[in-house]
């Protein structure tokens, strides 16, 4: 059983199909017609509730410990994280084993950028790359991003109202492994920032116009993010920056 802002619960949908388990996904109600079918597609079971990916984890841990089905939450079972750590390795590998100076990561839950990170050190200290290692850069919508207050402001603000975002994955307004998360800025040099709504369309227009691709508004989140953080200089133009597109244009339907 799985909470989710959408894409984790189709993956977890088509693994519990190959494998002939049963899944049930719990998803909030104004998350995208596609990621919903998905889910139904592969035969899970899905429940859809009004509010954020934080009252769908509160469902699913009171199913979980009323049937025994096992809780797939983000960051609190082990697997998932050795399962994000591929995304250092295809990284590390495609970079020819030089890792790029900076990354971008559109983060939620935080199971990426931590992931890649853990990823990074292993490597290292199996000698298979060198230090140092990139600046890990967090980006959220300017609707949900308790990380970046944490990141800024060491806790969240009294007025804190968190809202739903076009970028799905990033609409989790208390994610369980903050420390995990603020660890990795911290231990990378790197920062957290936000990006409007506005932006990420205006990310998803420009890359389609001039690279033919068609991002997730995650992954436009890291674009117009990487824009600023070169004009407030936090990105020199001679650093080689990396921006992670979490996601397709066409799930988001
Ligand atoms: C497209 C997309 N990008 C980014 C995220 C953020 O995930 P995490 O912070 O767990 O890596 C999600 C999670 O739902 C997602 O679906």
């Amino acid at each position: 059983m799985i909470p989710t802002a959408g894409n984790a619960g189709g993956a977890l949908s088509a693994y519990c199909a190959k494998a002939e388990i049963e899944a049930t996904v719990i998803m909030p109600r104004h998350t995208a017609e596609t990621l919903k079918e998905e889910c139904r597609m592969y035969g899970a079971n899905l429940i859809l509730l009004d509010g954020l990916i934080d009252a769908c984890g509160k469902m699913a841990r009171s199913i979980a410990a009323e049937t025994g089905a096992f809780d797939m939450s983000t960051m609190k079972e082990p697997y998932r994280l050795e399962g994000k750590k591929t995304l250092g390795y295809e990284i590390a590998e495609q970079f020819n084993w030089i890792l790029p100076d900076i990354i971008i990561y559109p983060a939620g839950g935080g199971t990426g950028l931590i992931g890649i990170w853990k990823a990074f050190k292993e490597l290292l200290s199996m000698n298979l790359i060198k230090g140092p290692l990139p600046k890990m850069v967090l980006v959220q919508s300017e609707q949900c991003s308790p990380m970046v207050h944490l990141f800024q402001k060491g806790k969240l603000p009294e007025n804190y109202a968190p809202q739903s975002s076009a970028a799905y994955g990033l609409a989790v307004p208390y994610p369980f492994a903050t420390q995990m998360m603020l660890n990795v800025l911290k231990e990378s040099n790197g920062i957290a920032l936000t990006v409007s709504e506005q932006e990420m369309d205006e990310g998803i227009q420009h890359i389609a116009k001039t690279e033919g691709q068609l991002l997730s508004p995650e992954g436009a989140a890291t674009f117009m993010a990487a824009r600023k953080l070169l004009h407030e200089e936090f990105i020199k133009n001679e650093d080689r920056v990396l921006l992670v597109n979490t996601g397709s244009w066409y799930k988001y339907r």
